[in-house]
């Protein structure tokens, strides 16, 4: 009977982990679950003899795959994998698959949340602001950003968007205007949210020189990575615009610094937030686990992401 492994530090909801077991047994596989580990010797020990794993933004190092003799393939349950050592699963010759746009209306969802949160003043009682008629840049099309454009349609803001990978007729068509670079979305919008992955291209991208461009009431709705993010110039962008704020469902390095000395100038959720739903979590824990059934019984590779 095949095995597999779902660990996750940050559990998906009880009805997730009962429908991928559903899947699962389906298919005449075992489920093994570990959540909420605290130690990454329970997580190597329990993937010692496991042909398949689940995880979220759980760290598969070299470590990990290593001491997973019989793993085939490994499951990213949600878009950004930057947690897999894919060259490790390579070289043993794991297969490496995300689920792309299962979670993502999630995280939307919450970068609206901590918007509307920002702009009321943390409901602490005083005037704020709308986002009704406020330009909105959205750095990335992908699948998160698609759905933060339709959310922002609802609330009447003009809708910028800079990607440079997605034709400018698939983002017009959400009736999105396109700009020719990162520098004029920033210089043109006063809330821009990150929507890119974390990459060597990406990573430390985002600072001074592009915040600063940003019109009075500059606001930076981060749901896609802490790294994306230059600390170092986020805090000197703290310290000359008082009228800056950063919103994130990841605290950053600098959380303790920001928060003595910029209040009510950002909102950090404790965990990352943005996929923790039940719909996101059933959708995308479904697509792992069918994923994996269809790589195993026969051979469909279409999600994998270290070709
Ligand atoms: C993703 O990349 O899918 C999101 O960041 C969600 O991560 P999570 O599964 O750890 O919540």
């Amino acid at each position: 009977m095949k095995k597999v492994l779902i660990a996750t530090e940050k559990p998906f909801a009880p009805a997730a982990v009962e429908q991928i077991k559903i899947v699962l047994e389906e298919a005449g596989y075992q489920l093994n679950l570990l959540e909420k580990y605290t130690d990454v010797d329970e997580f190597k020990k329990a993937v010692e003899d496991v042909d398949a794993l689940v995880v979220r933004s759980d760290k598969v190092t070299r470590e990990i795959i290593e001491a997973a003799a019989n793993l085939k393939i490994v499951v990213r349950a949600g878009a950004g994998y930057d947690n897999l050592d894919l060259d490790a699963c390579s070289e043993k010759g794991i297969v490496a698959m995300n689920t792309p746009g299962q979670n993502s209306n999630a995280v939307a969802e919450l970068a609206f949340g901590m918007m509307i949160y920002q702009a009321r003043n943390g409901f602490d009682g005083t005037s704020g602001k709308e986002l009704r008629g406020k330009k909105l840049g959205i750095h990335a099309f992908g699948n998160v950003g698609k759905f933060v454009a339709e959310i922002a349609k609802g609330f009447g803001m003009i809708i910028y968007a800079y990607d440079p990978y997605v034709p400018k007729i698939e983002i017009e068509k959400y009736g999105v205007k396109v700009v020719g670079s990162a520098e004029e979305l920033y210089k043109t919008c006063q809330y821009v949210s990150l929507n890119i992955p974390a990459n060597e291209e990406t990573i430390r991208s985002i600072g001074y020189q592009l915040i600063s461009l940003m019109p009075k009431g500059a606001t930076i709705v981060n749901t896609a990575r802490k790294e994306v993010v230059n600390e170092d110039e986020l805090l000197k962008t703290f310290e000359e615009r008082p009228d800056f704020s950063y919103l994130s469902d990841v605290a950053p390095d600098c959380k303790e610094n920001i928060e003595s000395n910029y209040k009510k100038r950002y909102v950090f959720t404790t965990k990352k937030m943005g996929a923790q739903t039940s719909e996101a979590n059933i959708k995308a824990g479904i697509a792992a686990a069918r994923q994996i059934v269809n790589y195993l019984e026969k051979g469909d590779t279409k999600f994998q992401v270290n070709k």
